[in-house]
């Protein structure tokens, strides 16, 4: 099993470069499917999640190389491959396999698909959406079956906010025949990332980024270049492990608008958010006070946030909530950050922490992505050793993490211990 081993304690320094965002590679790398010549993405996170789908995507016929954050996808030799099984079970976001194949091939066969547990994740907008748009939508034996005889543009309203929902129905409404129109559709800067890059490959899209989105079909998309935003949730990570560990930490590669929400909380602790055009630097953060949080949609403080912010919580001075309104059993990290001497507890969907407590080091089990990073962050500032195990839940996410915070100067290596050492 790996497992991260961290040593507490040292002070961080430097310049933090973030890639390319996960949420918005997961979903950019299925939209090649629909074109009908070959597709760039530059800019792409090193991450397990990216892999999968270059695997997945050769699993359907597709042509892919992938050096350097580049991958090129030629779909021309894509055929509508059933999956059931296997790779699309390794992460979530493979149900954007069901709307770029049900666009492009009107018919796919997709596993439910795994991914983080955050408490309950249903997919049922998606499937409305996608009813809406003319297929017949069954789940057999664990697999989403979808056909149609052609897909038809429609209007449809989302009963919430959902980005997979929203990305998905633009996938499949692109080559539906004539207008389809997104109602209460989610704002996330990946939803505009996602439509650019259609755009760019000839789909009519306007309001992206916006509650309604206005689709006007077309027959054929064609190949395109698209470089990848910069991942706004691993920039948020970023920017509060600098107000734990830092004495001067630069993020590079941010956009800062996209990290409002956390700025203003940050700063609401009394941190130093200093933003720059593609920058935010942060001094040495002196005393941080405790604060109420709240997790929304976009452009709220995002869900992801809550679990490193919960981090943050257990040093300042006071008693501080976050209510995660988004995913209400997201705090499978409480228990953990207890272990390490934080004086936390859930009651409902919100988490109070009071603080400052000192961490100490401990053994964790990451459960999630975003909970393992802020074990992570924990482990940096805790005394002594701090073992991290299920750490391929953060290698779906973040990506060169031991090499980016070792120049930092963080002391974090991954090991492989055997179970005897359990
Ligand atoms: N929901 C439904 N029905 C649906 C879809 C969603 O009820 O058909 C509910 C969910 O249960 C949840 C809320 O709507 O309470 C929002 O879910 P959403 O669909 O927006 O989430 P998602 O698309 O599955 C993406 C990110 C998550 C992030 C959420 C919220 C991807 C691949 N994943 O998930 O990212 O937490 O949006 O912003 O884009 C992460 O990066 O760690 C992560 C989990």
């Amino acid at each position: 099993m790996e497992v991260y081993k961290i040593r507490g304690g040292n002070r961080l320094k430097g310049n933090i470069k973030v890639s390319g965002a996960k949420n918005s590679a997961v979903a950019l790398i299925p939209a090649a499917i629909l074109a009908n010549s070959p597709v760039s993405i530059d800019g792409l996170p090193e991450i397990s999640d990216v892999f999968t789908l270059k695997l997945l995507m050769e699993e359907i016929g597709g042509q892919v190389t992938f050096e350097n954050g580049k991958m090129t996808i030629d779909p021309t030799t894509m055929e509508a491959m059933p999956l059931p099984n296997g790779n699309v079970k390794k992460m979530r976001a493979s149900y954007y396999l069901m709307g770029a194949m049900l666009g492009r091939f009107k018919r796919a066969v997709v596993g439910l698909p795994g991914g983080c547990f955050l408490g309950p994740r249903p997919i049922d907008q998606h499937i409305k959406g996608f009813e809406a748009l003319g297929a017949k939508v069954t789940n057999e034996h664990g697999a989403i079956y979808l056909r149609a005889d052609e897909l038809i543009g429609a209007k449809i309203y989302l009963d919430v906010a959902s980005v997979g929902a929203t990305i998905n129905i633009m996938l499949a409404a692109v080559r539906a025949k004539g207008r389809t129109v997104i109602e209460n559709a989610a704002k996330e800067p990946e939803i505009i990332d996602v439509a650019t890059l259609l755009s760019n490959m000839g789909a009519n899209i306007k309001g992206a980024g916006t509650s309604v989105i206005r689709i006007e079909g077309v027959e054929e998309l064609h190949g395109a270049q698209h470089t990848v935003i910069p991942d706004r949730i691993e920039a948020a990570t970023y920017m509060i492990m600098a107000a734990l560990a830092g004495d001067g930490i630069r993020v590079d590669n941010v956009i800062p608008l996209h990290l409002e929400a956390v700025t203003a909380k940050l700063r609401e602790m009394g941190v130093k958010v200093e933003e720059d055009e593609e920058s935010i630097f942060i001094p040495k953060t002196e005393n941080l006070h405790a604060v109420d949080a709240k997790t929304l949609v976009y452009p709220g403080l995002a869900t992801d946030i809550q679990q490193p912010l919960c981090v943050l919580m257990t040093q300042a001075e006071g008693s501080s909530k976050v209510t995660d309104t988004v995913y209400s059993a997201r705090f499978k990290h409480i228990d953990e950050l207890r272990r390490m001497n934080a004086v936390a507890r859930v009651e409902g969907n919100t988490a109070i922490l009071t603080g400052p407590a000192q961490l100490h080091g401990s053994t964790v089990t990451a459960s999630d992505l975003r909970a393992g990073a802020a074990l992570v962050l924990a482990g940096l500032i805790a005394e002594g050793e701090t073992e991290v195990r299920d750490i391929y839940h953060v290698e779906r996410g973040y990506s060169d993490i031991i090499e980016k915070l070792t120049a930092l100067g963080a002391d974090i290596r991954k090991e492989v211990i055997t179970p005897a050492s359990n």
